[in-house]
């Protein structure tokens, strides 16, 4: 995308920030391309509107954490590009290793080093990080941090009952233990994930920046929930 058309990355008017014209920001606007279309079609809790809000925060974590912000912002872009991948299989692929096949073909031929091209790469592998793939640069603990944040706090739970929805799960399931329920079902609901997962993200952080926003992203969210569960029983 070109700046003169007075846009951002997003295609949406009177941009934020309008990166400095250079063989860098080339990558990151060939990144931001590719990526846009290959989210046509996405579900609302995967939509881009999340790699959006996770680019503002890789800026703002990113530049007190010294990163390479075109390495960032590139690997930001691209980083759920294979999620299409991992809902189509219920969860059988994983959207980080998919997204980094996916974006190999693009990266490989950014006029860039051989080592900054191989870390935009980690780092979209290692987002995910569930046992294999830890985040091993400052990018990758960035990115990581940013990704997560987008899952807790009010965002994460309106994108919680926004993923329900999408699955068909119920409002609430509280006829069966979270532990004992699958996702993917009736039972995969907006409490199922925040006592699964959700609650356990601030543990996970990896910069000080990341943890810090995540600390008030949880007190907030925890809240909603006990609120939720005594307005669910009618003690509110
Ligand atoms: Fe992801
Ligand atoms: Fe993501």
């Amino acid at each position: 995308m070109d700046e003169s058309t007075q846009t951002d990355h997003f295609g949406a008017a009177a941009p934020r920030r309008v990166p400095t014209a250079g063989p860098d920001d080339a990558c990151v606007q060939a990144a931001a391309h590719f990526a846009r279309s290959a989210f046509a079609g996405f579900r609302g809790s995967h939509a881009w509107d999340h790699t959006h809000r996770v680019c503002r925060l890789c800026e703002r974590i990113g530049t007190a954490e010294g990163a390479d912000m075109t390495v960032l912002r590139s690997a930001a872009f691209l980083h759920d590009i294979g999620r299409m991948a991992q809902d189509e299989s219920a969860g059988g692929v994983c959207h980080a290793e998919r997204g980094e096949q996916l974006a190999r073909p693009l990266v490989d031929a950014f006029a860039l080093s051989p080592d900054r091209r191989e870390n935009i790469l980690h780092c979209i592998r290692s987002h995910r990080f569930r046992g294999e793939h830890p985040p091993q640069t400052v990018e990758a603990r960035v990115l990581f941090d940013a990704d997560k944040l987008d899952a807790i706090g009010a965002v994460g739970v309106a994108r919680a009952f926004l993923f329900a929805g999408e699955v068909g799960a119920r409002l609430h399931a509280p006829d069966i233990r979270p532990e004992e329920s699958q996702p993917y079902t009736e039972n995969d609901t907006g409490y199922r994930e925040f006592r699964l997962k959700l609650s356990r993200v601030r543990e996970r952080m990896l910069t000080a920046e990341g943890r810090r926003l995540a600390e008030e992203r949880h007190r907030f969210m925890t809240r909603f929930f006990e609120r939720f569960l005594d307005e669910y029983d009618g003690n509110q």
